[in-house]
């Protein structure tokens, strides 16, 4: 599948968007294993969160589900059951690593398998921390598939991350909750702290000082009732559209602002944004604010913090966008992760970005864009969503056309993306390539 974007006018909006993946996913997580029932609303009802649940159901857990509805009935920290099929975990990353962790502190073997994206991303940096604990671990040259011996002996550990990752500081948590004693994860610099948030608020003793995160081992985990904020990292693609549109306004509602997650908002005020946040309160542990901001006059600047970086990890595609839109050059280093999300993220863009005639410099690190007017013509989003959404937002000013191929992992995050953008004003489209129109 194809989505088809054409230059457009967009209105001025009220909305608000799907619920945060991140903590989509550990609801799930946390409150499968907890005691008792828990109920969320605003669930994210993505395919990445669906396999997660799916997963669960598989092992034994009882889950009604509603669309954006969520009751979990709790087997407890014991009470998992072996799967006995391989458990596909689709295209999810965060899926994936947060399980490895869980399931490598079973008694009961696992194997973890995903789609061709997922199978080529890096799990050795999971493993590695893990086998430290004691568990026994198979993969296929530290790849999909993973097959997780049952075991019964996971020691907790003091873990110094070499590298800024949330999915492997989770991981190692949720080992560690079949660990004695206390376990001590020092990172390199401050992710996405969702997992910490849930645990303490099912009454697991775990703190964060600084760059470092302390877990004692729990008797159990309490059950939960949360509202699940809205998805900061969809949001940045509306905040986005509206910054390179002309005279146009938006508010969003309900966004999750949790300090770990907005980098991107500190990076846009750099850049000259005009946007602000009112009615700011918590759902659960976590903030939420109303997002208020208008058409900006952007400008190039240099991004290189490390901090900033790990705050804004998921963003950096829409960023790209946005430097090229911007007054000037903006040059961006440190961003290596990027290369092992669901593509090569540096590689893609710069590739699509090459194509519809924006300067961009790729290097091995980081890249940096030039003010350039985007072309109309096609780009190729190599099945990864935040890739595609990133190319429909640019077309929002380009001179003619765009065609994104490849789209249809959009749902891995962002269902609804193409009815929240046609709602702005957006002329999008998706059409199966046989059924293709000229542009
Ligand atoms: C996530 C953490 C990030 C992010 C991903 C979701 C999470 O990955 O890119 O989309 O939910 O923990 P890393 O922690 O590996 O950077």
């Amino acid at each position: 599948m194809n989505f088809y974007v054409s230059p457009s006018k967009l209105k001025d909006s009220e909305i608000s968007v799907p619920g945060d993946k991140s903590i989509s996913h550990r609801a799930l997580i946390f409150s499968a294993i907890a005691d008792g029932v828990s109920h969320f609303t605003g669930f994210l009802s993505s395919n990445d969160c669906l396999a997660t649940l799916e997963a669960f159901v598989k092992m034994g857990v009882k889950i009604e589900h509603n669309d954006t509805d969520l009751i979990v009935h709790g087997v407890g920290l014991m009470g998992l059951k072996k799967s006995t099929t391989p458990i596909d975990l689709g295209n999810s990353g965060t899926a994936v690593r947060l399980l490895t962790g869980l399931l490598s502190a079973q008694k009961f073997d696992s194997v973890l398998i995903g789609d061709s994206s997922l199978s080529k991303r890096p799990m050795s940096r999971i493993i590695r921390p893990l086998k430290e604990m004691g568990a026994e671990i198979e993969s296929c040259s530290g790849c999909l598939p993973i097959i997780l011996m049952g075991n019964k002996n996971i020691s907790s550990i003091l873990y110094e991350m070499p590298l800024a990752s949330a999915q492997v500081k989770s991981s190692i948590l949720l080992a560690s909750l079949y660990a004695n004693g206390e376990t001590t994860i020092i990172e390199p610099n401050i992710t996405r702290d969702h997992s910490e948030r849930m645990l303490r608020v099912m009454k697991c003793s775990i703190l964060n000082r600084d760059n470092k995160i302390i877990m004692k081992q729990p008797e159990k985990l309490q059950s939960l009732d949360m509202q699940i904020p809205g998805d900061f990292s969809s949001a940045a693609f509306l905040i986005a559209a509206f910054l390179i549109s002309t005279k146009s306004s938006l508010i969003l509602r309900d966004i999750g602002i949790n300090s770990t997650r907005i980098g991107f908002l500190t990076i846009i005020k750099q850049m000259g944004a005009k946007i602000e946040l009112s009615n700011i309160r918590s759902f659960g542990n976590e903030p939420v604010a109303d997002i208020h901001l208008e058409s900006s006059r952007l400008q190039g600047i240099d991004i290189d913090n490390p901090d900033l970086v790990s705050l804004s990890i998921d963003e950096f595609p829409i960023i790209f966008i946005l430097a090229a839109y911007a007054d000037g050059i903006t040059r961006i280093s440190g961003i290596d992760e990027l290369r092992y999300k669901e593509s090569d993220r540096i590689k893609t863009m710069c590739e699509g970005m090459q194509n519809l005639g924006v300067s961009v410099k790729e290097q091995k690190h980081g890249v940096t864009i030039a003010n350039s007017k985007f072309n109309g013509g096609e780009v190729d989003s190599y099945g990864d969503h935040r890739i595609a959404m990133s190319f429909a937002v640019a077309a929002i000013g380009a001179n003619n056309a765009i065609k994104i191929k490849d789209i249809e992992n959009i749902d891995t995050s962002f269902p609804g993306f193409v009815n929240l953008m046609q709602g702005i004003g957006v002329a999008i489209s998706i059409q199966e390539p046989n059924e293709r129109q000229a542009l």
